[in-house]
Parts: structure tokens; C-alpha cells; sequence
């Protein structure tokens, strides 16, 4: 099994990478961001907590998306290995991730971290707000959200770097270019199915 952090700010590509690595890769995707909006669209007792949340670019609470995780891991016994995007977000869901993997006798392998200048990040997610409906899409939600990410889930890079399994990679190429830096890094554990 291989597993893959896919880890940076609001914007700096997490999802739009995400998807070309699970298909050259054979891997399962699991974002929290995604998973948290279909039961938010679901109208779930968890989405309409979540919610309250999301919409103000604050993050849910551990426990709630740790309970979300473990289910989804569940489902797919037979993986190649999973690519966690926008999560672990905070250091207590990196330690509770450690521990899911480990009863399952595996573990996080690589941590890409993406590099992107904030006024980059900005500009993609207003530029997305345009048309993805998201409700945090607008530039005050956007602010917060960027905010957010600097007390609370930057510091999980240290966590990582402390396991030496970290690594910086420049996110704001083109989407090709941003690819195939990351595809170095992971060759050296799976090759690409496709
Ligand atoms: P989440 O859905 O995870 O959003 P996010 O981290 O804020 O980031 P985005 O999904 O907006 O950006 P991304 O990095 O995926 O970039 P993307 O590929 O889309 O979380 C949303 C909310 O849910 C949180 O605020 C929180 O409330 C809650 N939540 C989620 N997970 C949680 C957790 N673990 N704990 C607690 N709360 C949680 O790209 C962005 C745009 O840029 C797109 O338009 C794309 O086309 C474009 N783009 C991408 N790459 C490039 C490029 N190289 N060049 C030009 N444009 C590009
Ligand atoms: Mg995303």
C-alpha cells in the first residue's frame, strides 16, 4: 500500500492534482472538502453542523471529520493505497490518521506540500467562485480560509518533517508542469498504472 498526503493552502491545487494522481496512480481519493459538501448538499444532521463551519471558512471540528475518515478507509479494503487531500488539517487529526493506518498495519509514505504565493491563491479561488457555487468562494470567506490554514494546519507540515517524510513542491506552474514534479517524488515508491 501506498499513501499519499497531498497537503498546502486554499487553492494551491490539492483537488485538480489530486485527480490526475489517482488515475496514473490507481489510488483512492479522499478529500474531506468534497465528502463534508455532499453531506452538507445531502442536508445530514453532520452537514448541517459542518456547514456553519464551512461557511465561514472556519474548520469543522476534529472529531467530526476524523468519525468521516475512518469510514471511508473502511470501504476500501482492497486499495493500492489512498491520497488524502485537505486532510489531516490540524495535528490531532494527523495523530488519529497515524493510528487508523497503523491498525490497518500501514502508514502515511510521502507528504507533498504545495507552494503557492498568496496572491495566486486568491486569484484562483475568486476566479473559481465565478462558477462553482461554493459558498466560501468570496473574497472575506477566502481570507479567513487562508487564515485559518496559517494558525491551525500549517504547523501538521512540522509534524511530518519531524517523520521525515516531507516535501516542498512549487505549486504555481501550470497544472502539467505541477504534475509531473509531484510524479517525480512519488515514482519512488508506485509506479504509474497508466
Ligand atoms: P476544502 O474543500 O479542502 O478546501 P480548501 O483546502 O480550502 O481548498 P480548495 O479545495 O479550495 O483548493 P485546492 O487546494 O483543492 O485547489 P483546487 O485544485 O480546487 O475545504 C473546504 C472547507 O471544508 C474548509 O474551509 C473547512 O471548513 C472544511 N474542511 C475540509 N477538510 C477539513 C478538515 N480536514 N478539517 C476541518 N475542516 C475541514 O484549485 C483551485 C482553483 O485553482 C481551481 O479553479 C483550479 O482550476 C485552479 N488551479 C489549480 N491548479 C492550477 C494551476 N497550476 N494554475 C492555475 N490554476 C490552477
Ligand atoms: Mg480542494
Amino acid at each position: 500500500m501506498f499513501n499519499l498526503v497531498l497537503f498546502g493552502p486554499p487553492g494551491s491545487g490539492k483537488g485538480t492534482q489530486s485527480e490526475n494522481i489517482v488515475t496514473t496512480y490507481n489510488l483512492q481519493h479522499i478529500s474531506t472538502g468534497d465528502l463534508l459538501r455532499d453531506e452538507v448538499s445531502r442536508h445530514t444532521p453532520l452537514g448541517t453542523e459542518a456547514k456553519k463551519y464551512m461557511d465561514q471558512g472556519m474548520l469543522v471540528p476534529d472529531e467530526v471529520v476524523i468519525g468521516m475518515i475512518s469510514g471511508k478507509i473502511d470501504d476500501a479494503p482492497d486499495a493500492r493505497g489512498f491520497v488524502f487531500d485537505g486532510f489531516p488539517r490540524t495535528r490531532p487529526q494527523a495523530e488519529a490518521l497515524d493510528k487508523l493506518l497503523e491498525f490497518k498495519q500501514t502508514k502515511i509514505h510521502l507528504v507533498l506540500a504545495l507552494e503557492v504565493p498568496e496572491p495566486e491563491l486568491v486569484k484562483r479561488l475568486v476566479g473559481r467562485g465565478v462558477t462553482s457555487g461554493r459558498s466560501d468562494d468570496t473574497e472575506d470567506v477566502i481570507a479567513k480560509r487562508i487564515k485559518e490554514y496559517h494558525s491551525k494546519t500549517q504547523p501538521v507540515a512540522n509534524y511530518y518533517n519531524e517523520q521525515g517524510k516531507l516535501e516542498h513542491v512549487t505549486g504555481d506552474h501550470t497544472i502539467a508542469d505541477t504534475f509531473k514534479t509531484l510524479s517525480k517524488h512519488i515514482n519512488k515508491y508506485l509506479l504509474p498504472v497508466t
